[in-house]
């Protein structure tokens, strides 16, 4: 068996080294709002990278900031300070488009099918529609959306909303992908499977990934490294190298030790927040 991970930020060292050819950099990044007249400070001198096929989670308390660090990578919202690079060039709200994101609201068209909402990403890049719907339809099988392809959105469970958001993302062929919380309204048992399909989607495609998600055992489960934000504003208190064999269980020693020392940093971080 080997050792669980040892931990880098303000508490911990990491081992190891450093990720390859970095697809994502971010250096100090610093986000604030607007609020009631004054400024609420959202980011705070965040730093992170995401190498080349590299899956990379996010995890931190509601609020912390997160969704907003997704917006700037996505080139949704521009960010008040610090360096982001994709591929190398710098990330800016006219560079749109450079990035497939699952945003947290799953934000189907109503008035478009579920295999034609899947298929959004791939026509905005130019596929034709014929092809785009068969590799769509597909992809929709292996999620469980066979049979539902010409069904509207209002139509399904929230779940399975999600599970077609996640479709339209992962079939945007983008050098990163950004997950926001893409299993949040699953249940258990489909968010083992959706997180199964994830992990065969990396090996067999080699995608790089950063994904968000409040769940400790999610990201044991799927990551490569774990960045552990803060309560706002956010800013980078662990980093986290998983170096563990998969597929990983749930039970097995160093998932649940790896875990546990997460839940340490968390909480630690929540009382601090309280205090
Ligand atoms: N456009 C905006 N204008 C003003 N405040 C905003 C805006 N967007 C986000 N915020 C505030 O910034 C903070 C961080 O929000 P964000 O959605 O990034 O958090 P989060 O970490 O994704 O939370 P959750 O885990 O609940 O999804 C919150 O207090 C939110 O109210
Ligand atoms: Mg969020």
């Amino acid at each position: 068996m080997r050792a669980p991970p040892r931990f880098r930020g303000r508490r911990f060292l990491l081992r190891g080294a450093l990720p390859m050819a970095a697809v994502l950099e971010i250096r100090g990044l610093v986000k604030r709002f607007r609020r009631d007249g004054g400024w609420l400070d959202v980011l705070e001198d965040v730093s992170l990278t995401v190498g080349r096929r590299e899956f990379v989670a996010l995890l931190g308390p509601s609020g912390c900031g997160k969704s907003t660090l997704c917006n700037i990578v996505a080139g949704l919202i521009p960010a008040d300070a610090g360096a982001l690079r994709l591929e190398g060039t710098p990330i800016d709200t006219v560079a749109r488009g450079r990035v497939a994101y699952m945003q947290q609201k799953d934000l189907l068209l109503p008035w478009r099918t579920v295999i034609d909402n899947a298929i959004l990403g791939m026509e905005i890049q130019g596929v034709a529609r014929a092809p785009a719907r068969a590799r769509a339809r597909e992809m929709l099988r292996r999620f469980g959306l066979e049979g539902f392809e010409r069904a509207y959105p209002a139509l399904l469970s929230g779940g399975m909303r999600q599970r077609v958001a996640l479709v339209r993302t992962l079939l945007c062929d983008r050098h990163l992908l950004v997950l926001d919380e893409p299993f949040g309204a699953l249940d258990a048992m489909t968010r083992r499977a959706m997180q199964g399909y994830l992990l065969r989607l990396r090996e067999e495609f080699g995608r790089t990934v950063l994904f968000v998600t409040h769940d400790v055992e999610e990201a044991v489960l799927l990551a490569d490294r774990i960045y552990v934000l803060s309560a706002r504003p956010g800013r980078v208190r662990a980093e986290v190298a998983i170096d563990l064999p998969r597929p990983r269980q749930p039970t097995g020693d160093a998932v649940v030790s790896t875990k546990a020392r997460l839940l340490d940093v968390l909480e630690a971080e929540l009382a601090e927040a309280r205090a």
